[in-house]
């Protein structure tokens, strides 16, 4: 289905090419003065050089060509030469109703099957979440669910980090604190315990406690990392307790990650990738691609485009050990091996994108995926608390996502104190709309930005917030439960009327920016454009609901024109809130 974007811009070329000029002039814009016009073209400012002419004359000459062409309401030369467009109700109205009856609302499907790669979440075995890994859980999500929706082969992996420091430190100081468990025993043959030999509660102590001291004491630190070194050499006893806290960790991760509605498809790990390093180094070197810099492993990234230092991309260190890097570039090879992506893109902290520069630039000039193969780094800013440094629960812990979730939920089941209704119902909503407003005052902004959380701002049942568009949504809900309950049946298939009034045509062209609302966000991993839309929408439905009386309206066909664009405004926002990974509640 084509866009009202693209069906104005034919009108337009045609009427350009009728009157003499070159159909390239004749390109449409949604307006910047949406006080004035809907869409504009200002291509006659540009073909006035060719055609040595004053541009309102050209403006002039197209615009007499369209005056009567049905489909606008309103355009008109404005000096120097901008042509102002106003679309017609019975064309706006046309437009909605073919949305209505299209799979998808009108957008196009993926043009084929590509598979893309997600790699996001990026939680730490065994070590705290924080911020950056909620924020990659949200956007990531979101993305997820929005390429899913036009039609491509999505695989979401979670990527875990479990394959680092944080096993050794957990290992050193269990075995300061319990040096009789078996696992420390190296002439142990046996098969060691199932039950693990500590909780998650557990972990939470002891990691942290682990990484104070290791900070403090280089003897501790390097038994630290000598007992990583002996984990990722293999040694039984270790690895049987790796598994452990793998296992203890990532029970209580898919907990946390089920409470945000976060879901991956694959839960792969840092670890997994191990088997792959051999071969791959060997093809660096064989491959001539990587050399000995200073006793490392590194290949060169830098081009000679770049405006600044791109450092080498280090591969082994001189002790042989692999790093961040060298997983990376396995996943790699291994993403590639199992399902052949035409895109991966990862949802990281910016502040890793030059890592990711050199991660890509090695894996593409090495040759372990190919240059078709579009690797891309979605990097997001800080989420910051009020006093502008990344953001802290409030005792000023780190951030137990939990208690994140549970807190916001309290603010809400506070404002939502004095609603009759029962008290499952009350806490379903409260958890919902608790989520939307972290969800959406996350998402809303352009994720390469820092934002501040703003506990009241986000949960405000008033602006553009996560839970006002639950709040327009619910209220369309019961809309139409009214609807049913008083016996009124509006067909699925029941035509939407031009508009009758303003409020009405906003919703209209609100509405009609769907499509290419949805395939811009994907394109430009941007689930804030998606935001914006639910939130004009919600805004504009508002509106045209205060000034309608939708049920009691006297005459028949436009009551059930209203209906149907009502119901029509709801799946629409609830297909949008689906993208961005909330969900609305019956009643709120
Ligand atoms: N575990 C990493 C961290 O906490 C994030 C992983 C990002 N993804 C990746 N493929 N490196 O910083």
């Amino acid at each position: 289905m084509k866009k009202i974007m693209e069906r104005l811009q034919e009108k337009l070329s045609a009427a350009f090419e009728k009157a003499g000029y070159d159909k390239k002039y004749a390109k449409v814009a949604v307006s910047n003065r949406p006080d004035l016009c809907q869409y504009q073209c200002n291509g006659a400012l540009a073909a006035a050089k060719e055609y040595r002419k004053a541009p309102i004359q050209i403006a002039q000459d197209v615009v007499g060509l369209l005056e009567d062409s049905g489909i606008f309401a309103e355009i008109t030369a404005v000096s120097p030469g901008f042509i102002n467009m106003t679309v017609s109700d019975p064309f706006l109205a046309d437009f909605i109703n073919e949305m209505a009856g299209t799979e998808r609302f009108g957008c196009q499907k993926a043009e084929r099957e590509e598979t893309v790669m997600i790699d996001f979440g990026g939680a730490n075995v065994a070590k705290p979440l924080h911020v950056g890994h909620l924020r990659s859980a949200i956007i990531g999500e979101s993305i997820k669910r929005t390429a899913r929706y036009l039609g491509y082969h999505v695989i979401g992996d979670a990527h875990l980090g479990d394959w680092g420091l944080q096993m050794g430190l957990i290992i050193t100081e269990l075995k300061k604190r319990q040096p009789e468990l078996v696992y420390f025993d190296e002439a142990f043959q046996g098969e060691y315990p199932e039950e693990p030999p500590f909780t998650m509660a557990d972990l939470e102590e002891i990691y942290p406690c682990a990484n104070g001291r290791s900070k403090e004491d280089e003897e501790y630190k390097a038994e630290a990392q000598e007992a990583t070194a002996q984990l990722q050499a293999g040694r039984r006893g270790y690895l049987a307790l790796w598994k452990h806290i793998l296992n203890v960790s990532v029970a209580d991760l898919k907990k946390i990650y089920d409470k945000l509605n976060v879901t991956f498809d694959l839960w792969k790990k840092e670890s997994d990738v191990q088997p792959y390093i051999p071969d791959m180094v060997q093809a660096m070197k064989d491959g001539g691609y990587a050399h000995i810099d200073q006793g490392a492993l590194v290949v060169d990234v830098k081009e000679e485009t770049d405006t600044k230092e791109i450092p080498p991309c280090m591969i082994l260190k001189s002790n042989g050990a692999t790093l961040y890097n060298t997983t990376d570039l396995a996943t790699i090879v291994e993403r590639r091996k199992l399902f052949d992506p035409d895109r991966i893109v990862y949802v990281v902290d910016k502040r890793q994108s030059l890592y990711f520069e050199q991660v890509f630039r090695c894996a593409k000039k090495t040759k372990i995926i190919g240059e078709d193969v579009d690797l891309v780094f979605l990097g997001f800013g800080t989420m910051n608390g009020k006093d502008g440094k990344p953001f802290k629960t409030r005792d000023g812990g780190v951030l137990r996502l939990e208690k994140l979730l549970s807190e916001v939920a309290g603010c809400v089941e506070e404002k939502m104190a004095g609603r009759e209704m029962e008290e499952t119902i009350r806490k379903d909503a409260a958890a919902k709309i608790g989520l939307a407003a972290i969800k959406y005052g996350d998402l809303s902004n352009q994720a390469s930005k820092d934002y501040v959380f703003d506990m009241e701002r986000f949960t405000s049942f008033e602006g553009n917030t996560g839970p006002y568009i639950l709040y327009t949504i619910v209220r369309i809900k019961s809309l139409m439960n009214k609807v049913a309950e008083q016996g009124i049946t509006v067909p699925e298939d029941t035509k939407i009327l031009p508009a009758g009034d303003k409020t009405q045509t906003e919703v209209m062209l609100a509405l009609s920016k769907w499509s290419e609302t949805v395939e811009t966000a994907f394109e430009e991993y941007a689930p804030h454009k998606i935001c914006q839309f639910v939130y004009e929408l919600s805004d504009a439905f508002n509106r045209f609901y205060h000034e309608n009386r939708i049920l009691a309206n006297p005459d028949d066909a436009v009551r059930a024109s209203h209906i149907s664009l009502c119901r029509l405004a709801g799946k629409i926002l609830e297909t949008g809130i689906g993208l961005l990974g909330l969900e609305a509640p019956e009643k709120m």
